[in-house]
């Protein structure tokens, strides 16, 4: 009803705002003087100090967000990490056992495929960590912990505020058993607690000040047929995101790749015109994927493409080469995930709406698939 959407135009668009409250409510209580502090990991330290690796299992967006997982988990905690769809994991007889932990991510918690792969890895002995958001669900208790995400119920069958909860909780976690393992210094935690505590506002800037270009944007799109986008690092699953909110919502084909595959194949499919959403690392952050990611967009725009890239502010690189730059506030190289899906968001509803399709049920598709 209107009163449940709060006065917004649909359950997305509702949803979509509430992006900085997901990760405001899921950092809450979890961050204490500069530490992290999650109450549900209390005496859980073995599940992570007895471990060689790492599997992530998830299917749709919340994969996703395993992908930018896995760097936040290389890079903080030293662990090696898999991630997998979780109907790939379970059928190909994978490599696991007690040395293992493996983190399923589910907005629902009711997903079979996750479930099913969830129970297939605690048969085999290993150690099993779920990041939902739904309290009780079926996949948490299925497993050993939980971390739960407080995103608050998602209505709109395309996960968006759900995905930077994870994310956020991931993160999380990540500095979690880096400290555990003895992996990062107080300090080094406390400056990446301190970017996390600091993305609900940057975000809602992105909201404040660019949405209502993005949607002007989006509409003057309305008419594409094709749509890629191409990003690297953490900007890699965040391009995969842009792309698969796209073609749920808006029907159009959209692919998403890692910008240094592009002289590896895609760089065939681009003709004058064809859209290309670039997210582009952080010029400070990240100066040499930075510079390879300006690369790529200089080849692409030779070729005409109509490059929008997703840059950080002040990234004066991509203004000569790119049609449109969609802003985004300065972060650090790991939580500009949380930062960058923003726009692509945006776009995907934009679009959709300017298709005058039905954003929060689009055709085909269930916000929770309980059959395998
Ligand atoms: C369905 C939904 C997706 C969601 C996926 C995983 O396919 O349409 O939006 O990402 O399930 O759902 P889960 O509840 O496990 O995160």
């Amino acid at each position: 009803s209107a009163a449940e959407k709060g006065g917004w135009s649909s359950f997305m668009a509702k949803e979509v705002s509430e992006e900085p409250e997901a990760v405001a409510n899921t950092l809450r209580g979890r961050i204490r003087d500069g530490a992290v502090a999650i109450t549900e990991l209390d005496g859980l330290d073995d599940l992570f100090r007895g471990i060689s690796r790492i599997v992530i299992i998830a299917a749709g967006t919340a994969a996703y967000a395993g992908m930018v997982g896995k760097y936040a988990l290389e890079e903080w905690a030293r662990v090696p990490v898999d991630v997998d769809l979780a109907h790939e994991f379970h059928y190909r007889n994978p490599v696991i056992g007690p040395d293992t932990l493996v983190i399923s991510i589910s907005q629902s918690g009711e997903t079979m495929d996750t479930l099913m792969a969830v129970k297939y890895a605690r048969e085999r002995g290993a150690k099993t960590l779920s990041i939902c958001n739904t309290q009780g669900a079926t996949i948490p208790r299925e497993s050993d912990a939980i971390v739960y995400t407080h995103a608050g119920p998602e209505v709109a069958v395309a996960s968006t505020k759900a995905f930077v909860a994870q994310i956020t909780a991931l993160n999380l976690l990540a500095l979690h058993i880096a400290t555990v393992r003895g992996e990062l210094s107080a300090d080094q935690v406390a400056e990446q607690v301190a970017e996390l505590e600091q993305i609900p506002a940057k975000i809602q800037h992105i909201l404040d000040d660019e949405q209502p270009h993005i949607e002007q944007f989006a509409h003057w799109m309305a008419d594409t047929r094709s749509v890629l986008f191409l990003g690297r690092h953490v900007g890699y699953p965040i391009a995969l995101e842009g792309a698969l909110k796209l073609k749920e919502i808006s029907y159009i084909h959209a692919e998403g790749f890692a910008a240094g595959e592009l002289k590896h194949g895609p760089i065939a499919l681009i003709e004058p015109g064809q859209p290309v959403f670039v997210v582009v690392p952080s010029p400070r952050e990240s100066p040499v994927l930075h510079s390879k990611v300006v690369s790529n967009i200089r080849e692409i725009h030779a070729r005409g493409a109509r490059v929008i890239a997703v840059a950080e502010e002040g990234d004066a690189a991509v203004l000569p080469i790119s049609d449109e730059v969609l802003r985004i506030p300065l972060t650090g190289a790991i939580t500009q995930s949380l930062l960058a899906v923003v726009p692509l968001h945006i776009f995907a509803m934009g679009l959709a709406t300017a298709k005058g399709l039905d954003v929060d049920q689009p055709r085909n598709l269930a916000k929770s698939v309980t059959v395998e």
